[in-house]
């Protein structure tokens, strides 16, 4: 079922800090900073040869990732993502494996503008795992 890694995303506290370290330790090329309100993050895309980096840092009150950079305040590994040729039969089939979907179950436009849901990380090896209509 899951086809590509689209990206890996990283939460940072320091979202300036950590897009020049990239680019200027690692040579890597970067976006720039780019708000994505209704995810509550801001995000730097890092393109790798063979897929991306995603560096997210909380923007406004209720970031999902406020949490998640309490608990690691150096920054840390957030999510990963997959692409899946259908993301509403993805869905279901997961769901009929016993995997459980957060949210309301129903796809959401992502950051790159396809529908995108999220996994739980109890039934995926700890990771939270995003799924990404390819
Ligand atoms: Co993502």
């Amino acid at each position: 079922m899951i086809g590509k890694l689209n990206h890996v995303a990283i939460a940072v506290p320091d979202l300036a800090k950590a897009a020049a370290i990239y680019r200027d330790a690692l040579g890597a090329k970067i976006s720039a900073a780019v708000p994505q309100a209704e995810h509550g993050v801001t995000t730097v895309f890092v393109t790798l040869p063979n897929t991306k980096i995603e560096l997210i840092a909380p923007l406004g009150d209720n970031s999902p990732i406020a949490k998640f950079l309490k608990r690691n305040p150096d920054g840390g590994m957030h999510h990963v993502c997959y692409e899946v040729p259908d993301i509403r039969a993805a869905r279901d089939a997961l769901k009929a494996a016993g995997a459980r979907i957060l949210g309301d179950g129903e796809p959401k436009i992502g950051a790159h503008g396809k529908p995108v849901l999220f996994l739980h990380p109890k039934d995926f090896a700890g990771t939270l795992v995003e799924l990404e209509q390819a």
